[in-house]
C-alpha cells in the first residue's frame, strides 16, 4: 500500500533536479547561484529577533495548535485592511487557523475534504498545470483522480473553469487555484474569482486558493478570494484561502502562515491539526503577529523585486518569451528544452534552475505545458540577480 502511493507520487521536483544534475559540476571560476528554489533571501526586519527573544519564556510551553488569540487578531486586522472586508466578515475564532507554513495545510486540506467516493464515483481534484506539486500530493494520497487543467499562454496562464464538463464537476471534491500563480505570475481578477466561488457553491466542491504570493506584486494589487465572497454577498461556504509570511515577509524559515475561510472547514482543520499537526512555537507566533501588523518591510520587499524585474526587463527583453510577471518572483522562460537548459546552465554558468517539466504533468498528447520552460527565482539580492541573469543570457 505504502509503495503504491509513493510510486504514484514520484520524486519531488528538487529530487528530480538533483538527479538531472548529478555528475555535472559548475565551472570552478564562477560562484554557483541557486535560482531553482523560491526561497526569499531579503533580510526580514530586525524586530523579528527582538520579539522572539522577548517571548523566550514561551519555549517552555506547548503553544495552542490553532494559534494564539493575539496572532489570530493580527491576521484578521490585516485581512480587513488588505481586502477591505466589512467588520465581522472574518472572525478570529471561527474563520482562521494558524499553520506552520502553507505547504502542510495545502496538503492536509486533502484529508479534510476528499471523501472515498462521490455519488459512487472516484473523487476528482482539479489542479492548474503547471502547479505547486503539493496539490497533486494531496490528491494522490487520498486516491482521488488529479485532473490537470492547462494554465498556459493559450489560456492566459490560468485554468479555464468555465469550460468544464458538468459530469466532472459533479464528482469534484477539491479545486486548487494559485493567484498570483507559481510559476507563471498571473493574477486572477475579481470577476474570475467570483465565478470560481459561484462554481464551488453550485457544484459543492472546496475551493482552495493559494494566495501565498498575494503581497509580491508589480503594479496591480492582487484581489483575494475573500473579496469575491464578500462581493457576491455570500458567506465563506466551501472556500479556503492560504497565506504565508514566507514570501510576504521574506521569512521562509519562520514557518508561519494561516488558513482562512468556511467555518466548518476551519473547524475540521483544527480537529485534524489537534491530532496530527505541529503548532507554531509561541515566540514565533508573537513575531508573526508583529509581522502581520507591519507594512513598511513588505513595501521594501516589493521595491526590491521591482528593481530586479527592471534588470530582467533589460537583460531578457525579447528573449525566451520573457514577460514581466504581474505577481510573485519567478520568471517563466521558454528555452525550448527546459531539462537541457538546466543542465547547460549548471555546468557552463553555475546557475541552478528548475525545468518547467518538473512543475507540470503530461497531458493526453504525452507532453507537459512545462517541457519547454525553465523557472528562475529572483530571490537573491539585486546585484547577484543581475550577475545571474547576465550569465544565463550568455549561456542559452
Ligand atoms: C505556490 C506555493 N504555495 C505554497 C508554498 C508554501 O510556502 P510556505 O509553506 O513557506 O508557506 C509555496 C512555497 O514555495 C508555493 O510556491
Amino acid at each position: 500500500m505504502i509503495n503504491q502511493v509513493l510510486d504514484k507520487l514520484g520524486d519531488y521536483p528538487f529530487d528530480r533536479l538533483r538527479h538531472l544534475l548529478n555528475g555535472l559540476e559548475p565551472p570552478a571560476n564562477q560562484k554557483p547561484i541557486n535560482m531553482s528554489l523560491g526561497e526569499p533571501q531579503h533580510e526580514p526586519p530586525p524586530f523579528v529577533v527582538e520579539v522572539i527573544s522577548r517571548h523566550a519564556n514561551e519555549w517552555g510551553k506547548y503553544p495552542p495548535v490553532i494559534g494564539t488569540p493575539d496572532l489570530l487578531n493580527a491576521v484578521v486586522e490585516w485581512l480587513g485592511n488588505r481586502y477591505r472586508l466589512a467588520d465581522g466578515f472574518v472572525e478570529p475564532s471561527r474563520n482562521v487557523i494558524a499553520v506552520n507554513g502553507t505547504k502542510e495545510a495545502l496538503f492536509m486540506v486533502g484529508d479534510l475534504c476528499i471523501p472515498r467516493n462521490i455519488l459512487g464515483q472516484r473523487p476528482a481534484v482539479l489542479i492548474p498545470n503547471p502547479f505547486y506539486q503539493v496539490y497533486m500530493g494531496a490528491a494522490v494520497v487520498r486516491d482521488a483522480e488529479p485532473i490537470y487543467l492547462p494554465a498556459t499562454k493559450a489560456t492566459g496562464f490560468l485554468p479555464d473553469f468555465q469550460s468544464l464538463d458538468p459530469q466532472l464537476l459533479a464528482r469534484c471534491a477539491l479545486v486548487y487555484l494559485c493567484s498570483p500563480a507559481n510559476p507563471q505570475g498571473t493574477i486572477a481578477d475579481i470577476t474570475y474569482l467570483r465565478e470560481a466561488v459561484e462554481l464551488a457553491l453550485r457544484h459543492d466542491f472546496v475551493l482552495a486558493v493559494d494566495e501565498c504570493y498575494a503581497e509580491i506584486y508589480d503594479t496591480l494589487q492582487p484581489p483575494g478570494i475573500l473579496q469575491a465572497c464578500q462581493d457576491i454577498n455570500g458567506p465563506l461556504t466551501n472556500v479556503l484561502a492560504f497565506h504565508s509570511l514566507s514570501k510576504r515577509s521574506s521569512a521562509p524559515g519562520l514557518r508561519s502562515g494561516f488558513v482562512v475561510g468556511d467555518p466548518g472547514l476551519v473547524a475540521g482543520l483544527k480537529m485534524l491539526r489537534n491530532y496530527g499537526g505541529a503548532a507554531i512555537p509561541g515566540p514565533i507566533m508573537a513575531a508573526s503577529a508583529a509581522l502581520w501588523r507591519d507594512e513598511p518591510h513588505v513595501e521594501n520587499n516589493r521595491t526590491k523585486y521591482r528593481q530586479k524585474f527592471d534588470t530582467a526587463d533589460q537583460i531578457l527583453k525579447n528573449k525566451f518569451e520573457y514577460y514581466r510577471p504581474m505577481g510573485g518572483f519567478f520568471a517563466w522562460l521558454n528555452v525550448g528544452d527546459g531539462e537541457a537548459a538546466a543542465q547547460r546552465l549548471w555546468s557552463e554558468a553555475g546557475i541552478r534552475v528548475i525545468p518547467g517539466k518538473y512543475l507540470s504533468k503530461n497531458g493526453s498528447n504525452g507532453s507537459s505545458p512545462g517541457d519547454e520552460y525553465i523557472r528562475i527565482a529572483l530571490v537573491h539580492d539585486p546585484d547577484l540577480i543581475s550577475d545571474a541573469l547576465r550569465r544565463l543570457e550568455n549561456n542559452l
